[in-house]
């Protein structure tokens, strides 16, 4: 059937068809993540850098003001600082705001050896005893189910992070030891030796050291006056109308939202690892010194299996309520919605946006007037599907809306 490709036009965005199929092909992407700071942190349901750059590319400029409410890993902020725009991101999580946090921080060269010369001496001193004194973590049972070993070289290093003179520089190594840890533990059929764990987080600095290079050699590419982009990231504790405040701190209302909420009816593990396939562990608040104590329905917007009856588009609509008066008039929202049965949740998902003072703007319509989007199959996927139906069980959807 022949499909007639629309040109999205705002006062100040024009996107022709070329744009249509740039879209379509970063939605559809699947190269790997790579690039920047973006392999900081294997987070759950993360973005494409390429799809986020593509986006900001066609619906932003220089300078705008960008928003991810839901920015878990921060691709988005990271993606926005490389190409010279602020940006502000929310997210419940505490582990998602440290890593989008350590994602967006610069280091200077004096921090990276500093950093460096740290690690050659942690990871080579002879371990002769680890002190069993009992931590406030284990004893909240946030170390249960982590073997032994994994406990046992995250300790040591965490307890060595303290001599690093620098918040940032701390949050760095930590984020480093988080990095190895989740792939010491998360979804791992065997343990590594001590070795084998010391050697990995040798090379994850080496990962993430180039990577804040990159972005900083990105940033200076942009700025000539060397004025960095503002980025900010909060921890809003579910409270998003609240959060929106935070939004005053920037030069100006955000004029695009890039965004992917939790996935709808699908069953993901954001706050805990994954041990032997079937336990779990809350080890990452361990690691990055915070606290849990939610459960895994406060980060998806309710019991996945309790979706279908509404509580999942009650949040959602009182998030994007006080998303739109938070943001520009002209403002556009782009999001990837996750489902695990689109023929009922994407009908729903519409009308929730209706009902929070959004039209969808379609980019591609068939010879009869219907509106086709653009989707895409979720490759490697993590998580855990509430139906048996593996096609309609790994969809994402584009979905592109402004005020109405
Ligand atoms: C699909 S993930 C986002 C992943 C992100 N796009 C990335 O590239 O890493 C959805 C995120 O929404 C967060 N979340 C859930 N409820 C929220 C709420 N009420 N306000 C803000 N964030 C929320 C979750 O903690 C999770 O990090």
């Amino acid at each position: 059937m022949k499909l007639i490709h629309l040109h999205i036009v705002t006062k100040t965005i024009k996107i022709d068809s070329k744009g249509i199929e740039r879209l379509r092909l970063a939605v559809q992407t699947k190269d790997n993540v790579q690039g920047l700071t973006h392999n900081y942190y294997r987070y759950p349901a993360r973005f494409s850098p390429k799809f986020v750059h593509e986006v900001i590319e066609l619906f932003s400029e220089k300078g705008d003001v960008i928003l991810d409410p839901f920015v878990g890993g921060g691709t988005t902020l990271v993606e926005a600082l490389a190409s010279n725009r602020h940006s502000i991101g929310f997210d419940v999580s505490p582990i998602a705001s440290f890593v989008a946090q350590t994602k967006t921080t610069l280091l200077s060269e004096n921090d990276l050896q500093i950093i460096s010369k740290w690690a050659d001496f942690v990871l080579q001193k002879r371990i002769v005893g680890v002190k069993s004194t009992m931590t406030f973590y284990e004893d909240e049972g946030y170390l249960n189910n982590l073997p032994w070993t994994i406990k046992r070289s995250v300790k040591i290093i965490l307890a060595d992070i303290e001599f690093l003179k620098t918040e940032k520089q701390q949050r760095f190594a930590k984020c480093i030891l988080l990095k190895t840890a989740q792939w010491a533990i998360d979804c791992r059929k065997s343990t590594p030796t001590a070795k084998h764990f010391r050697d990995k987080f040798s090379y994850n600095l080496k990962i993430f050291s180039n990577g804040i290079r990159e972005l900083t050699t990105a940033i200076a590419k942009h700025s000539k006056d060397n004025s960095l982009p503002q980025c900010i990231c909060i921890n809003n504790s579910s409270d998003t109308i609240n959060a929106c405040a935070e939004l005053n701190l920037l030069p100006s209302k955000p004029k695009l939202v890039i965004t992917s909420p939790p996935y709808i009816g699908v069953h993901m593990l954001y706050h805990q690892w994954q041990v032997n396939s079937r336990k779990r562990t809350r080890t990452p608040f361990w690691i990055i010194n915070s606290l849990d104590g939610q459960g895994s329905a406060f980060y998806t917007f309710g019991h996945y299996q309790s979706h279908a009856k509404k509580t999942y588009f009650e949040i959602a609509e009182k998030v994007f309520t006080s998303i739109h008066s938070a943001i520009h008039d002209d403002g556009i929202v782009v999001q990837l919605v996750g489902f695990s049965d689109h023929k009922i949740f994407l009908k729903k998902y519409l009308e929730m946006m209706n009902a929070a003072g959004y039209e969808e703007i379609p980019i591609i319509i068939d010879k009869l007037n219907r509106i086709k989007r653009i989707w895409r199959n979720v490759p490697n996927r993590k998580w855990y599907n509430n139906t048996k139906n593996e096609l309609s069980s790994s969809k994402e959807v584009l979905l592109i809306h402004r005020k109405k």
